[in-house]
């Protein structure tokens, strides 16, 4: 007779009590409608137009998530529908928003408001955008009115959303509006977002004592692409003290807001080329060509834990159009946040990019389309709008309801 097999033990990972689960989205990827902005009047790359009509949908699409378990949810406001000219409010707008964050509160999820999310008014970008100081002053102007008329809604107030990214991407790569192409003005952008959270904080503060503000940066786990090259390995010193150390060190935080996709190996060369090197041929990559390695997660919690503040897991997912890779991809980066608490990192909440399949950034002359990439725990057919939960989805509800992962 054949000996049984021996049954796998399942073992449950359990969080800390109170974790923070949901799903992040942004205004221009999801709300449909939005003319006034530098993405929406661009014309060198596809625009959102009318997304997932997240606008008019956000009752039912915030009811979903929370049949999906979820108990946090992360959106981004709209500077150019509540500005759409300076210091001339849209009441409209502001009362938009105002029943949005009404329903999530109602509903009771914990709330995490990004105050801006890549997308600028047409007015501040016609003065020179984020490369201008007197950007920084309209930003602050906003974020008052916002603190007034939304801030008892907002449990988590997220100043800005990855300055280093829309910093490269929009001001030095010249892929993303305003397509330029200059590593000083990049700088100059980079340095300006992160003093731009810094008035945010204050003023949050002033009306909100013990508001937690804190921003959303954008890290990577980098490894030198070869392990004993000098040159490599100062790459990866660099490249991580832009990425951590400096906007970290330049700004104050209640909180460290984490958005992680990519692990990277760096190679050094005198032309700032940077190599994204997949591993080996057994790598598993997104439908973005990213690398699916959870342990990168690990190792970047392990860096931030120097800094002695809390962790939000603001952003996680992959595009992945089958949803074959998305279920163990959300259990394998779910296991490696486990074991980085494990390791005394104070994480307390994951909030899984994203709710819905939505307008994906295009990046000049390589996407023709903002919608390929579906990164949602919810697939939306764009021709008649109708969602329809991915098993993904049922995979990460699963977590949210348990607290935890059973393996
Ligand atoms: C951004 C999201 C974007 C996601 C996937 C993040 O850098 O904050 O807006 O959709 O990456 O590319």
């Amino acid at each position: 007779m054949k000996p049984k097999p021996k049954r796998q033990k399942s073992r449950t990972l359990r969080f800390p009590k109170g974790f923070l689960w949901g799903a992040a989205t942004s205004a221009y990827q999801v709300e449909g409608g939005i003319a006034n902005n530098d993405w929406e009047t661009q014309v060198r790359l596809p625009r959102a137009g009318a997304a997932c009509d997240h606008y008019n949908r956000f009752e039912a699409d915030f009811k979903l998530a929370k049949k999906l378990n979820h108990n946090a949810h992360r959106l981004s406001l709209e500077w150019s529908r509540i500005e759409p000219d300076k210091g001339k409010w849209d009441e409209e707008a502001l009362r938009h928003y105002f029943h949005v964050l009404e329903n999530l509160k109602n509903q009771g999820f914990t709330t995490f408001v990004t105050l801006h999310h890549f997308t600028n008014p047409v007015w501040v970008a016609k003065q020179g955008g984020w490369a201008h100081k007197k950007t920084v002053d309209d930003f602050a102007d906003y974020v008052g009115k916002i603190a007034q008329t939304l801030g008892q809604f907002i449990d988590f107030w997220v100043t800005v959303n990855e300055p280093g990214i829309y910093a490269y991407m929009g001001y030095q790569g010249g892929f993303w509006p305003p397509f330029a192409k200059s590593i000083l003005k990049s700088f100059m952008v980079y340095r300006n977002m992160l003093e731009g959270h810094n008035r945010a904080y204050k003023l949050i503060h002033a009306y909100y004592h013990d508001a937690k503000v804190g921003l959303a940066q954008n890290v990577s786990s980098f490894r030198p692409f070869h392990p004993r090259s000098f040159f490599d390995n100062l790459e990866v010193k660099v490249q991580e003290f832009i990425n951590i150390d400096y906007p970290y060190r330049k700004t104050i935080c209640d909180f460290i807001g984490l958005n992680h996709y990519m692990y990277r190996r760096i190679h050094f060369s005198l032309w700032f080329w940077k190599k994204q090197v997949v591993r080996g041929r057994e790598a598993e990559l997104s439908d973005k060509g990213w690398e699916i390695y959870p342990r990168a997660v690990y190792e970047v919690l392990l860096k931030l834990k120097k800094f002695g503040k809390p962790i939000y897991i603001t952003e996680n997912g992959i595009a992945d159009s089958t949803d074959k890779k998305r279920p163990e991809f959300i259990r394998g980066y779910v296991k490696e946040v486990y074991h980085a608490i494990k390791r005394g990192v104070d994480v307390r909440g994951y909030l899984h990019w994203t709710l819905l399949d939505s307008y994906e950034w295009p990046v000049l002359k390589q996407e023709k389309t903002g919608y390929k990439m579906q990164f949602g725990l919810v697939k939306v057919d764009f021709k008649n709008q109708k969602r329809a939960v991915r098993k993904s989805a049922r995979v990460y509800a699963k977590i949210c309801k348990d607290n935890a992962l059973t393996l």
